[in-house]
Parts: C-alpha cells; sequence; structure tokens
C-alpha cells in the first residue's frame, strides 16, 4: 500500500481549486493512488450538510473536513480537499490531524478577488458585492493567506493545467509520488 498524504488546496472561492484538484486526481489515480476529493461545496451537501458561512460553522466544517483527511490518509489514501479554509488556526487543526498519519502538503490558489470576481463562474460575486450574500470571503469576511503554504500558485499566471503539473512536480519532488507514469 502506498503511503498517504493530504493534498490541501485552499483559497478564494473561484480562485481554481477544485479544477485544479479535479486535474491532478487523474494523474495520481494513474500512478497507482487511491485518490478521495473532499469539497467544500460537496461536503456541505452532507458531511457539513446545515452549516452556514460564521466563522464557527466554517471551523467546523473544516475541522470535519480534516478529521476525514486525517482517516484517510491513515489508510493510504491521496486526498485531495479544496475548501476555502480562509482561517490559519483552523488549517494549521487541520493539519496537526492529518500529520499523526501522513504528511499535509498545503497548496495555496492565489488568484485576487478582483480576478475572482471578474470570472464569477457561480455568480455569487455579484450577489456578494450588492449585499444579497453577506459575510461572502474576500468580499464582506476575512481570508487569511497562508504564512508558509508549501506551494503557493498564481493562477492568473498559469492555465489551470499548468497549475497541476505544478503541483504533482511538487508532489515527485517531495517524493511522495513518482516523477513519471509508470508503464
Ligand atoms: S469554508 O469557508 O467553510 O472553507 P467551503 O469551501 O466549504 O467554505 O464552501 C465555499 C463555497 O460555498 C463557495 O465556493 C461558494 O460556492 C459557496 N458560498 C456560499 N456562500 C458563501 C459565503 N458567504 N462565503 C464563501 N463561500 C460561499
Amino acid at each position: 500500500m502506498s503511503k498517504g498524504f493530504t493534498l490541501w488546496f485552499t483559497g478564494l472561492s473561484g480562485a481554481g481549486k477544485t479544477t485544479i484538484a479535479e486535474i491532478v486526481g487523474p494523474e495520481l489515480e494513474r500512478r497507482g493512488l487511491a485518490v478521495e476529493y473532499l469539497d467544500g461545496d460537496v461536503v456541505r451537501t452532507h458531511l457539513s450538510k446545515g452549516l452556514g458561512f460564521s466563522k464557527e460553522d466554517r471551523d467546523t466544517n473544516i475541522e470535519r473536513i480534516g478529521w476525514v483527511a486525517s482517516r484517510l490518509t491513515r489508510h493510504g489514501a491521496a486526498v485531495l480537499v479544496s475548501a476555502i479554509s480562509p482561517y490559519e488556526e483552523t488549517r494549521q487543526k487541520a493539519r496537526d490531524l492529518v500529520e499523526e498519519h501522513g504528511p499535509f502538503v498545503e497548496v495555496f490558489v492565489a488568484t485576487s478577488v478582483e480576478e475572482c470576481a471578474r470570472r464569477d463562474v457561480k455568480g455569487l460575486y455579484e450577489k456578494a458585492f450588492s449585499g444579497e450574500i453577506k459575510e461572502f470571503t474576500g468580499v464582506s469576511d476575512p481570508y487569511e493567506e497562508p504564512s508558509s503554504p508549501e506551494l503557493k500558485i498564481d493562477t492568473e499566471e498559469h492555465e489551470p493545467e499548468e497549475s497541476a503539473r505544478i503541483v504533482v512536480e511538487k508532489l515527485a519532488e517531495t517524493g511522495l509520488i513518482e516523477a513519471s507514469v509508470p508503464a
């Protein structure tokens, strides 16, 4: 069984976390890893159903995701988490849980609010700016940038495929995966 780890994508809504994770995942599967995705939007439809966006609810959401990621890491999975996870202290808690069983690789998907709002894939920024949605990260709610992520990716400089390649290279460099797909 391969050694498990958690790849934790943090960044604003619409920064590109899920998009990048969904390109990285298949690359890991090609290397024989058991991949599991924990995506904030998805987790909020079951495990975290009913939680809102107050600091308390976001912390609960992230602690739950961190706990599940830790359990999966223990069993050798490559866990891909995509969640805004806006608070440094709470991300640290998730890291501590995971690191009981394997490496935690924090990837800061850095995209400015202006760029996320320009993309506005889900139409949420428009509503956040008009006040229709309250406590919106980066607009009316805080986002604490990671102080020492394992990796920072500027999505305004790279296309998603390129960003995913940078992540895969980092994992290979760290010795967590094979550099190339085995024949
Ligand atoms: S977190 O803060 O608890 O980590 P999470 O990643 O699970 O957030 O969920 C964020 C997603 O919820 C966003 O991508 C967006 O689709 C949706 N969302 C709805 N309301 C908000 C809000 N007020 N702030 C941020 N995201 C919101």
